[in-house]
């Protein structure tokens, strides 16, 4: 099977474990730190503002916390998101408010974010789709216009900027994933980001217990010969990473570079063979001054064709797939919030295979089978 996502790990991550075996620490520790020094580097950022988490989830789910959401509060997030979004807002009892998106890029526009905004707006969270950068200067400019914090939830957007400066750095708040589908991956981890520097002290604390971070931990001794004394002034959870998959994440943020030029040139060879096809619309073009991960590569064509399009891909063993089905359409969400484009992305849209782990002669193949599957459910174009 060709798979939609895939990860690129081998020996060199393998050995990177091995180093932390080797110093026995395998938990939150030297290893850990040097990840947010990386990380930060390639953000532009300083490592203070950092954290390394065991998931994306964990970032939502802290930075729910930090922002204090609660009954009554609302924030605004895509109904194209990931459902961790929704669900972390939920968990504490505020409301999460469904907006629209772009039909062709799937990522919200000002005016989306505009239309749902309430004296009750605690929060905006946008996402980039597929790696794609969304508006973020002009979300961020009307979130600060509005006093409003902005989230940014860069999980699919590890290498993503818009005129130099990193997606999930426009906002308060950025978080991404490095879970087993991401471009780069940890098995299971994500990175928290927060402009505030006594948030990211405050994010530390909570993230562990609520116990002061390791850096201030030493200070926190009331007597410099009682080390395991403890300082809690509020209760924390237990988010924090640790040095097995940080070691792992050091090693695929070097090979960053090399995962987005191969994504870029599988996307170019997709635009090529598929250019022109009747009836279906590419992968948007980000603009200039945008760069994408490339994490998805995403199609548009008829809604009464799209399913039988995926079906005939998966009877020659190539997966795609849509993603993220509108949360105003689930059980739990549901509501009957008129959201046009969003309803339409989702009946129109279908993922290609995209990672860095794709041949040329399987992408080729992808594409040859998609052309083929759209000659042989579009009547017209075969006769
Ligand atoms: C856009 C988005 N946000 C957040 C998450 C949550 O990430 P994690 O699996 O690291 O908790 C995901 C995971 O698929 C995602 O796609």
């Amino acid at each position: 099977m060709i798979n939609v996502f895939q990860p690129s790990v081998g020996a060199e991550e393998l050995a990177a474990v091995g180093e932390a075996f080797d110093n026995n620490w395998l938990g939150y520790g030297p290893k850990t730190r040097e990840f947010e020094q990386d990380f930060g580097e390639h953000l532009g950022v300083p490592a203070e503002a950092l954290l390394f988490l065991n998931s994306a989830t964990s970032a939502l789910t802290l930075t729910a916390k930090l922002l204090e959401f609660g009954p009554g509060d609302e924030v605004v997030v895509p109904s194209v998101s990931f459902v961790a979004n929704a669900n972390t807002i939920t968990a504490t009892g505020a409301r999460p408010v469904f907006c629209d998106v772009d039909p062709h890029t799937l990522n919200p526009s000002v005016a989306d974010i505009e239309a749902c905004l309430t004296p009750r707006t605690k929060a905006v969270t946008i996402l980039h789709y597929g790696g794609h950068p969304g508006d973020v200067i002009g979300i961020a400019a009307l979130c600060k216009d509005r006093g409003i914090t902005l989230v940014e939830d860069a999980a699919c957007a590890v290498g993503s900027s818009v005129d130099g400066r990193a997606c999930g750095t426009f906002g308060d708040i950025g978080i991404w994933s490095f879970d087993s589908r991401k471009i780069i991956t940890t098995g299971d981890g994500g990175m928290i980001y927060l402009r505030d520097p006594e948030l990211a002290r405050r994010a530390h604390r909570l993230a562990y217990h609520g116990l002061d971070d390791r850096g201030a931990f030493a200070a926190a001794f009331r007597d410099p010969r009682r080390w395991w004394d403890q300082t809690i002034h509020e209760v924390g959870q237990r988010l924090i990473g640790n040095d097995m998959t940080a070691a792992i994440g050091r090693v695929q943020l070097r090979r960053l570079p090399g995962f987005i030029a191969r994504r870029r040139a599988i996307t170019a060879t997709y635009d090529r063979m598929l250019d022109g096809l009747p009836g279906v619309r590419l992968c948007p073009q980000p603009p200039t001054g945008h760069l994408s991960t490339h994490y998805f590569y995403w199609l548009q064509v008829d809604p009464e064709l799209r399913d039988g399009i995926a079906e005939d891909l998966l009877n020659n063993g190539v997966y795609t797939t849509f993603r993220y089905p509108p949360l105003h359409r689930v059980p739990l969400y549901g509501s009957d919030a008129e959201l046009p484009a969003t309803d339409a992305a989702a009946a129109n849209t279908l993922l290609l295979p995209l990672h860095q782990a794709l041949t040329d002669a399987e992408v080729q193949r992808v594409a040859r089978l998609f052309c083929a599957a759209i000659e042989r459910r579009t009547p017209a174009v075969a006769a």
